[in-house]
């Protein structure tokens, strides 16, 4: 392990830059979000991805704009009233960014309520609406991040628990649950992370997942920053791997969008097929999410609105413009070489021209094939006999 973390996110009070994790792994660089709709677009197009990091982009990229000269010149904030209007309206203008994780629409929620309280003091002017919204953004920042190291603690004790297979303990994981979906360390990744850091880890296996390929792009790109001994696989592959590997791998572990009040869990595409594939071969399968992904407002995860993205994401795969150096006779070994220049990207087509295409960005595992939900909070788990889990008696009760 590195120590030191990737980060995803760089904040200061008026300063919000992000990794363009577009250009990932070929480039890392940071962009500023100064605006509104900068904030906006990078969730989007998903400059910025993954539940909580597209909440903290959001909320940050507000309370950048809050404290911005023009905005300040603009008069709209010089009344409790005005500001909360500005920051409700900003609010509703960043939840239209993506609709599926849950977190972006609780951070708001959150959000919009404690500035309305902060603006309904009498004696409050425009300055306190504004100070009680940077207080509350900032401090998501912090929490994620303390969140993650606990999920990754508690899954990394729930895992040794169970895991009855001796020293070689192996781990499937799929998308991208690291530092780069989060304010730092990881849900899913986060228990990887801990588990290696106790070095109890043999191996991590990764998916590609595609279509967006965040598995090959991002969570290969972390494993090998953190230096933990990883394999990557096609999407395709993890049923075999399973079938070729018996009694090593000990759980799939994946991260959530959203988790409904039974547990049903909405999360990158791919997820469902996993955990079909883990009831088979009798390994936990495992969720990771801090309770800002938790909604409880929802029976299950028929209610949850899948967000389904463009075809091109299906039928182009974005790679660097590179050309062979060489090519070692009787190895495998390419080495590449990537051409200097400001776009290291290009777009390759995969499939062919004219066919339709469907391209649901995620996919609801019934709760009935999840083993456990890890939480900061602790490990939810399911009562004898019953096929759901009670995530609002665990969450206030913890
Ligand atoms: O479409 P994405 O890349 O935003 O989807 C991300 C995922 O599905 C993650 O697994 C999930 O958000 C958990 S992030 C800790």
């Amino acid at each position: 392990m590195t120590g030191a973390t990737l980060q995803a996110i760089r904040y200061q009070r008026g300063s919000l830059e992000i990794i363009d994790q577009l250009l990932l792994p070929h480039e890392t660089l940071y962009i500023p979000i100064s605006t509104l709709a900068l904030g906006h677009d990078a969730i989007k197009t998903m400059k910025v991805r993954g539940a909580p990091a597209i909440a903290i982009v959001a909320a940050l990229s507000l309370a950048v704009v809050l404290v911005d000269p023009s905005t300040i010149a603009s008069g709209r904030l010089s009344t409790a009233q005005g500001a909360v209007v500005f920051i409700e309206e900003s609010l509703e203008f960043l939840k239209t960014s993506r609709p599926t994780a849950v977190n972006l629409f609780d951070a708001a929620h959150k959000l919009a309520k404690g500035v309305r309280e902060a603006g309904a003091i009498a004696s409050a002017k425009g300055q306190d609406v504004i100070d009680k919204y940077l207080e509350l953004a900032e401090k998501m920042l912090e929490d994620d991040v303390k969140d993650n190291m606990n999920i990754g603690r508690f899954g990394a004790e729930f895992i040794l628990k169970v895991w009855k297979g001796g020293d070689d303990l192996r781990v499937i994981t799929h998308c991208n649950t690291g530092s780069l979906a989060t304010a730092g360390y990881g849900t899913a990744l986060g228990i990887i992370r801990a588990l290696a850091g106790q070095n109890k880890l043999t191996h991590a296996y990764c998916t590609e997942t595609r279509p967006y390929n965040q598995g090959s792009r991002l969570t290969a790109y972390e494993l090998v920053y953190e230096k933990i001994p990883s394999t990557l696989i096609t999407d395709s592959m993890a049923s075999a791997l399973l079938a070729q590997n018996p009694g090593k791998i000990a759980a799939i572990v994946v991260g959530a969008d959203r988790v409904a009040a039974n547990g049903d869990t909405a999360n990158k595409i791919g997820t469902y097929q996993l955990a079909i594939t883990a009831r088979y071969h009798s390994i936990p399968f495992i969720v990771a999410a801090p309770s800002t992904s938790v909604d409880l407002n929802i029976a299950s995860g028929k209610e949850i609105h899948i967000e389904v993205r463009p075809a091109v994401e299906v039928t182009t795969l974005r790679g660097p413009v590179v050309e062979v150096e060489s090519i070692s006779k009787g190895s495998n070994d390419v080495v590449f070489k990537t051409h200097n220049g400001q776009d290291v990207t290009e777009t390759i087509a995969v499939a062919a021209r004219g066919i339709g295409v469907w391209n649901p960005s995620f996919d609801v595992t019934p709760a009935e094939l999840i083993s456990a939900v890890v939480t900061e909070k602790g490990v939810v788990l399911k009562e004898d006999g019953v096929q759901t889990f009670d995530m609002k008696t665990f969450l206030t009760s913890h």
